[in-house]
């Protein structure tokens, strides 16, 4: 890059964060230090990854290619360390895995730290994991095999543990304005009128009292996760620096968790306001001034309308490149509990995106809950409620998920692995997971799978937060005994690998080529791509058979999922194919 387009790059990211820090007496001098920050990172940036960035310039949807399908796994449960990751990769190939997601993998908070997202020091490893140099091997390693590797950038809250949050609990001055604290109870209720509460029944309001600082430290998750204050430009010099130094050791993909909370505004819920627009928009010019192919992964689990601004905002501001397609999750599991597509085609009829550096990430699970609230205004509340209800295990659904926190007025979240959602072993559980992966990967965006649900394990004990009820250890026994076909994971994994390899093929699925998509009387169809790549997909979400209108012309069978063997106008119950145009 020129120069002046590295200049234009700082300038634009001085204009955005200028309205929100023009005012503070540490900003002249904090200018001076983010400058010299991307300065020297620029200069430090190793050949290997300015290669990397110079291709990707020419193909700045990089992750959305059919070839490119995602993995999240806690390093721990899946292969012991980072070290460990290597060793399986062999078994991630196979089933066609090009980018990893290790979930927090930074030194977190001692005792319970929220799966890893409080993090103690975002330089520094979990030392049970690897170290920092494990990481740049492994990065270095699937690079060589042109994967790529994402990471948790936890943006909003550090550990309790962390030297900054130590430091204001010990009286420094500087480190007590990294975090925002409140003096009397009245104070922070007036703040709490408009807020929300994200874990109401683990961790009830978004304040916690300390002594040690006189005063109540804002927590909008957890008590030991203490939300940093970006008020303070110093916070986003230290994040863009966090963000600058993963990124010059390898990474390829941050994934920005809790991005909507950033900024804090009293009246407001503070959530997605302008100002957070402007930081995240900020982060994406000074990681472009370093690491330009490096992507911004939106952690927005927000409706739709709240959700696109982190992907395509109307000014046209290049911001996160991939965000967390979680209505379209939802609406997946509401057709396949109610036999109703239509929301499902709405919300990505409603989701096109335009831009030719952004696409979906698209998923089925996770490592958190399925919150129903964000189809609010695309699915009635009462359809809502009854999805609940229906995935754990009630109104005689074949479902064994559970609810997680009910917010006032809003229809409780759902925990569970992906087999114990579609009703862990047998016939109609298999046909169920074929139909809804076999949706998923026929949907504009990238894919992640989430760690095990490739061998249908099922759910496992649940502690105190109940989302660990799905966040097993791999049995790797039972993996090994599936992919010789001997457990009853086999069929689960006979299906992810053959569709998602086939995927890889299909030039008609990448994210950037069109979709159209109708619903009707339980069957989605789902049209992608141009002339000889074009690809249909029928999917029938009822339990009973369904009759397709199928257009003219699409005789070939790329996959057929019906067990038919044939094209037909009729699909078996839950039945899924995907169809070519009869050259
Ligand atoms: C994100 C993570 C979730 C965590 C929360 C707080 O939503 O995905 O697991 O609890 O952030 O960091």
């Amino acid at each position: 890059m020129s120069r002046s387009g590295h200049d234009q790059l700082v300038e634009h990211m001085f204009d955005q964060l200028e309205p929100l820090y023009g005012n503070h007496p540490d900003w002249p001098a904090e200018k001076v230090r983010i400058a010299a920050l991307i300065a020297g990172e620029k200069a430090a940036r190793p050949a290997d990854l300015v290669e990397l960035d110079t291709a990707r310039a020419s193909d700045p949807a990089w992750f959305g290619k059919p070839n490119i399908v995602g993995y999240s796994f806690y390093v721990d449960r899946f292969a012991g360390t980072l070290r460990g990751v290597t060793k399986r990769l062999p078994w991630l190939a196979d089933l066609g895995v090009t980018l990893l997601h290790p979930l927090p993998i930074n030194l977190p908070q001692s005792g319970d730290s929220d799966g890893g997202f409080a993090v103690a020091d975002y330089r520094a490893i979990d030392p049970a994991l690897g170290d920092v140099e494990d990481v740049r091997t492994l990065a270095q390693v699937l690079h060589g095999r042109g994967m790529a590797l994402a990471m948790d950038c936890v943006l909003n809250h550090c550990a309790r543990d962390s030297a900054w949050a130590q430091a204001a609990l010990a009286g420094d001055p500087t480190y007590r304005d990294y975090f925002r604290i409140f003096d009397t109870e009245g104070e922070i209720a007036t703040w709490e009128e408009a807020l929300d509460e994200v874990f109401p029944d683990t961790a009830p309001g978004n304040f916690t009292y300390e002594a040690e600082l006189n005063g109540f430290v804002w927590t909008t998750f957890y008590p030991f996760q203490w939300d940093l204050n970006w008020a303070n430009p110093a916070i986003f010099r230290e994040m863009l620096g966090v963000l600058l130094y993963w990124a010059n050791i390898g990474i390829d993909a941050f994934r920005l968790d809790s991005a909507p909370y950033l900024w804090k505004r009293l009246g407001t819920n503070s959530r997605n306001l302008p100002e957070t627009h402007a930081l995240v928009a900020a982060l994406r010019a000074g990681l472009d001034a370093v690491a330009p192919g490096v992507a911004l992964l939106a952690e927005a689990i927000e409706q739709t309308a709240q959700v696109l601004p982190y992907l395509e905002p109307e000014d046209g501001t290049r911001v996160c490149q991939i965000a967390y397609q979680n209505s379209a999750m939802a609406a997946l599991w509401v057709a396949l509990a109610t036999g109703d597509p239509e929301p499902l085609s709405k919300v990505i009829d409603g989701t096109r995106l335009r831009r030719d550096d952004t696409a979906w990430l698209t998923y089925l699970r996770c490592h958190d809950d399925i919150i129903w609230s964000a189809l609010e205004g695309t699915v009635p509340a009462d359809v809502l409620e009854q999805c609940s209800r229906f995935y754990a295990g009630e109104d005689a659904s074949f479902a064994r998920g559970m609810s997680f926190q009910a917010r006032p007025g809003a229809a409780p979240s759902t925990v569970g692995m992906l087999a114990s959602l579609v009703g862990e072993t047998g016939e109609a559980a298999i046909a169920r997971y074929r139909l809804l992966l076999g949706t998923l990967l026929a949907l504009p965006g990238m894919p992640m799978l989430y760690m095990g649900d490739e061998i249908g394990l099922p759910n496992t004990n649940a502690a105190y937060d109940a989302r660990w009820l799905h966040r097993p250890h791999m049995d790797w026994s039972r993996a090994e005994a599936s992919a010789s076909g001997r457990d009853t994971g086999a069929p689960f994994l006979a299906t992810t690998r053959q569709l998602v390899q086939l995927r890889a093929s299909l030039t008609g699925l990448d994210a950037k080529t069109p979709v159209a998509i109708t619903a009707h009387a339980g069957v989605l169809m789902i049209e992608r791509g141009f002339g000889k790549d074009a690809l249909l997909v029928l999917a029938n979400f009822t339990a009973a058979p369904a009759r397709v209108m199928k257009p003219d012309g699409w005789d070939h069978l790329v996959i057929d999922l019906t067990g038919e063997g044939t094209t037909t106008d009729e699909l078996p119950p839950y039945g899924l194919q995907w169809l070519r145009r009869s050259m």
